[in-house]
């Protein structure tokens, strides 16, 4: 069995907010994590930040932030959400790490000086939120990204290019060879599809933009994002410099190196980062586990779709467990899983505040009652205790076992085997029927042992994801967190309880229909800091078509003019910064559109009483002219 583990997330692009479907990877290889070292494995997990690319660039001058200052701020407001979501990395890596970047850089001069990345045109689709290339073929309609559905852009640039197609057959091979390379099989079977169509040498630099890495012997030209984002996996770990122990350690020494990502970056990582390796002859150490997406009810969870539902809004409402429990178990390795208000609150009441939540606080408050909080193995069994140490042996190897092949979902459930068993052995014994009849004294100890033990066997099965809920468990049994692990977990282990401490309840019941009224207002209110306004506001403005009946210079300002408006039958004073554009005399008879609503104002000291509409670029400026519409028109 192996020794060490070292697992990974994706990078995440640094131009979104993070919200809880790609959170989802994060808390799962945290669990994956925090159930390796339960198994006494030296563990490295690593997670970051894609910081580098187009997208960045124009999410910063969008912020109005220069992209340094912009990423600087996205990573620390991400390691501050991990930080709260409890997630426990060993290191949080930044493309725009000095020693990275100059990994990346070196790497690129020697898959150029090898000739496996060659200088030529590129002339295609390209869409800047995926930082991808396509081929005509892949695109969608009117030439939309055949991923993210939004428009691609037409490039043609001088580019390098990484030659994908020699190792082809390669990449096949390996893949063949090893099964459990890509797992699971259906992601596999459309990678060696993909293969079998036939690759195009990847494009993979880029001249039209800056923020990225230079290519050292060619600085006009800037790295293509996913060579550098992919490299993170090896220069978090030291490779190439100087001080590379964690990469002997954790990737050349070690068979578990897990890449956990999302089926959109399968490709990447499955056919890109696996040949980018083989060029530079470093074995490729790792397995792929490739999870679906969140979905809401219209489709996948984005921000750019407007449907995304952010951790600290469910956090402050529900904690931080409840979080990590829902992803954790709602989403299987393979396919799509469901986000919804109502899902989530009926999985909170049914599993956490009935199943788990009601069981730690019976128990603990029945050790209490009958036997003065402690609890100690007796010699007494009842007719139910097989089949309960039965269920949280299998329970237990069950769990472990899906915990090692990734499969969190199916370790929930298998620990929830238990769970729903030791409730039923509460109905079974009925411990204050015992407590009324002195005879049955031992056989109340003996139940109320094994209920004591079940929690703690239940606070370590869930101390991955229910990372507090199993601290409160272990520490009302006064038992030292340092003594938690999954080595050797078994039924009966810890034989003596002397004090069990009273506990507050772990997670409180929700009522349906106040959870969704809550959410749907919050969903109404609109965003504090916005430039969108509502259609209320919108219609406030009246806009009139009017008729200019006369206009003249200012007599105190150079650029602006004072003309009289005939709207209807009444006529307003209208002073504009037109003079420049416009002579007055060419005015007199256009008509116009007013806004005719606005306070009064002094411009300059003469009196202007609304407003004439104009195009404008800044450089030039037309007024908008009305052919036919009588003066006194709305202009709707
Ligand atoms: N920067 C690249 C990854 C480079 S790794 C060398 C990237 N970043 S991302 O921020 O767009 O996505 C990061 C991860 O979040 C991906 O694995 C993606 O699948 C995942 N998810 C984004 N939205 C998701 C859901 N709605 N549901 C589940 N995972 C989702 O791609």
């Amino acid at each position: 069995m192996c020794k060490k583990c070292y697992v990974t997330t994706p990078i995440y692009y640094a131009s979104g907010k993070i919200q809880i479907g790609n959170s989802y990877t994060t808390v799962a290889c945290d669990v994956f994590a925090r159930f390796n070292r339960q198994m006494n494995r030296k563990t490295f997990y690593l997670t970051g930040m894609d910081e580098h690319g187009q997208k960045i660039e124009e999410a910063a001058n969008k912020a109005g932030l220069t992209p340094k200052a912009f990423v600087d701020k996205v990573a620390s407001e991400t390691k501050a959400l991990w930080q709260t979501m409890n997630i426990n990395y060993d290191y949080f890596i930044r493309t725009t790490d000095k020693n990275h970047e100059e990994v990346v850089a070196n790497v690129f001069e020697k898959l150029l000086a090898n000739d496996d990345i060659y200088l030529g045109t590129y002339s295609g689709n390209y869409c800047v939120s995926c930082e991808t290339f396509f081929t005509k073929t892949q695109l969608g309609e009117n030439d939309t990204c055949p991923d993210c559905g939004k428009p691609t852009k037409l490039v043609s640039e001088e580019s390098y290019f990484l030659r994908l197609k020699k190792y082809a057959d390669k990449l096949l091979a390996y893949i063949n060879e090893h099964p459990d390379f890509i797992v699971p099989e259906t992601r596999r079977n459309e990678v060696i599809a993909f293969i079998e169509a036939g690759l195009e040498d990847l494009c993979v630099s880029r001249t039209s933009f800056d923020w990225g890495i230079k290519v050292k012997s060619n600085p006009r030209h800037v790295i293509y994002v996913w060579i550098d984002a992919l490299f993170n996996y090896l220069t978090a770990l030291g490779y190439g410099s100087k001080n590379d122990d964690k990469y002997q350690e954790f990737w050349l020494n070690n068979d578990a190196v897990y890449h956990v990502v999302g089926k959109d970056i399968l490709r990447f990582h499955a056919i890109y980062w696996p040949i980018m390796l083989m060029a530079l002859d470093i074995p490729i150490r790792f397995k792929l586990y490739v999870h679906g997406w969140i979905l809401t009810k219209d489709g996948k969870m984005s921000k750019s779709r407007g449907n995304a539902v952010y951790p600290m809004d469910m956090i402050n409402r529900y904690g931080v467990d409840a979080l990590r429990y829902y992803l954790t178990k709602e989403l299987p390795l393979g396919n799509d899983g469901l986000f919804s208000y109502e899902r989530f609150v009926e999985r909170y009441n049914a599993e956490l505040a009935n199943d788990l939540g009601n069981l730690v606080s019976r128990v603990i408050a029945m050790v209490n009652k009958y036997c003065g909080g402690s609890a100690t193995m007796g010699f007494v069994r009842t007719p139910y205790d097989d089949s309960l140490i039965e269920v949280a042996t299998t329970s237990i190897k069950n769990t472990i076992f899906c915990f090692e092949n990734f499969r969190l979902q199916d370790a929930v459930a298998e620990t929830w085997q238990f769970v729903r068993r030791v409730n039923k052995y509460i109905d079974e014994t009925a411990p204050w029927v015992l407590a009324k009849d002195e005879k049955a004294y031992n056989t109340l100890q003996t139940v109320m042992y094994n209920l004591v033990e079940s929690l703690r066997v239940i606070a370590v099965l869930i101390s991955p994801y229910l990372v507090d809920a199993s601290k409160k468990i272990l520490k009302a049994l006064n038992i030292a967190l340092d003594d938690v692990s999954f080595v050797n977990l078994a039924f009966g282990e810890h034989q003596s309880y002397p004090k069990v401490d009273k506990i507050d309840n772990l997670f409180n019941r929700l009522i349906l229909e106040d959870e969704l009224a809550y959410f749907a207002k919050k969903e109404e209110t609109p965003l504090p800091k916005t430039d969108m306004i509502s259609i209320d506001e919108f219609m406030k403005t009246k806009i009139l078509v009017g008729k200019i009946i006369s206009s003249k210079k200012h007599p105190d300002a150079d650029k602006l003019l004072v003309s009289q408006v005939e709207i209807g039958n009444k006529v307003i004073q209208v002073v504009s910064g037109i003079a420049k554009y416009y002579d007055p005399a060419t005015l007199i008879g256009k008509k116009v559109m007013v806004v005719t609503n606005l306070l009064p104002q002094k411009v300059r000291g003469i009196l202007s009483e609304g407003m004439i509409l104009c195009a404008t670029d800044n450089d030039t400026l037309e007024l908008i002219e009305i052919k036919d519409a009588k003066s006194g028109a709305v202009v709707k």
